[in-house]
């Protein structure tokens, strides 16, 4: 009976579409609901309070819509909220948060690149992962201002997108990174970009899979559905759909979000 509950799905944009992604290739009939809170990115400069604010939401109105899991595809609400849902919902709850250990383990030259937000790389959850990872790699996070926008303004290869990535990834190379962590959901639809940057020797390691394998792992046996994908969003809901429609390679519709979450946590969020 469950089969036919979705799994709810979000991120500050359309950048958690990556993650979808991915989860459909592994579970072609999963029934996903999608949010894209996209009136309030970028959520990388925001405080972790209104983070976790509009998560707690979110997340509101995706049990609300049924969801029997929760993916935050999003590493910048991962950092910031992902422990405070756990402990206000009972539903299992899979988070993505920057590679540090695939890429520890991944690289020759001892440096690694990670490729992220400033509030993520800002965040404590982070600072654990370098501390528990991080002791034998160097490990450079590189906060990527403007990259989200440029993905949201639909320029995946554009002049803008160019100089920015070039701006960003030249330190990691300058200094001999030979891996780097795309450790936004946004950054893997600026896969082409960036290879033509770092060139074909530099590996490039995208957390999506990893999630969804992750989500598999929680669901058990339990991943049928219709394989419908509903998607919702806080932004303008044409420019969404057609941004939406364009990265999945199919037509999605999106409906506005509701302002108002229903209230399905079990207690208050913490401050
Ligand atoms: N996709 C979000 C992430 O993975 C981007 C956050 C933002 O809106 O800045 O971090």
């Amino acid at each position: 009976m469950s089969e036919h509950r979705p799994v709810g799905v979000f991120d500050s944009g359309v950048g958690g579409l990556s993650v979808v992604r991915e989860m459909r290739r592994r579970m072609p009939r999963l029934d996903i609901v999608y949010v894209s809170d996209a009136r309030h990115l970028p959520y990388g400069e925001k405080s972790e309070e209104f983070i976790r604010e509009r998560s707690f939401a979110i997340a509101d109105f995706l049990l609300g819509e049924g969801a029997r899991a929760l993916v935050i595809a999003c590493n910048t609400a991962t950092a910031a909220a992902a422990r405070a849902l756990r402990e206000a919902f009972t539903l299992p709850i899979v988070g993505i948060e920057p590679a540090v250990k695939p890429a520890a383990q991944a690289t020759r030259s001892g440096i690694v690149g990670i490729l992220a937000t400033a509030s993520t790389l800002q965040s404590s959850r982070y600072a654990e992962l370098l501390r528990r990872f991080g002791q034998f790699t160097r490990v450079i996070g590189q906060p990527a201002s403007g990259l989200v926008e440029c993905v949201e303004a639909g320029e995946l290869d554009g002049p803008r997108t160019r100089e920015l990535l070039a701006r960003h990834l030249g330190p990691l190379l300058e200094a001999g990174a030979d891996t780097i962590v795309l450790g936004c959901t946004h950054y893997p639809f600026l896969l082409p970009a960036i290879r033509a940057i770092v060139g074909p020797a530099v590996r490039i390691i995208d957390p999506g899979d990893a999630v969804a394998r992750r989500v598999e792992e929680v669901l058990g046996s339990d991943t049928g559905g219709g394989a419908t994908l509903r998607c919702f969003s806080s932004g303008d809901p044409a420019a969404q759909q057609a941004l939406m429609s364009r990265l999945l390679g199919e037509t999605v519709a999106v409906l506005p979000l509701p302002e108002r979450g229903r209230g399905h946590r079990r207690e208050a969020a913490p401050g």
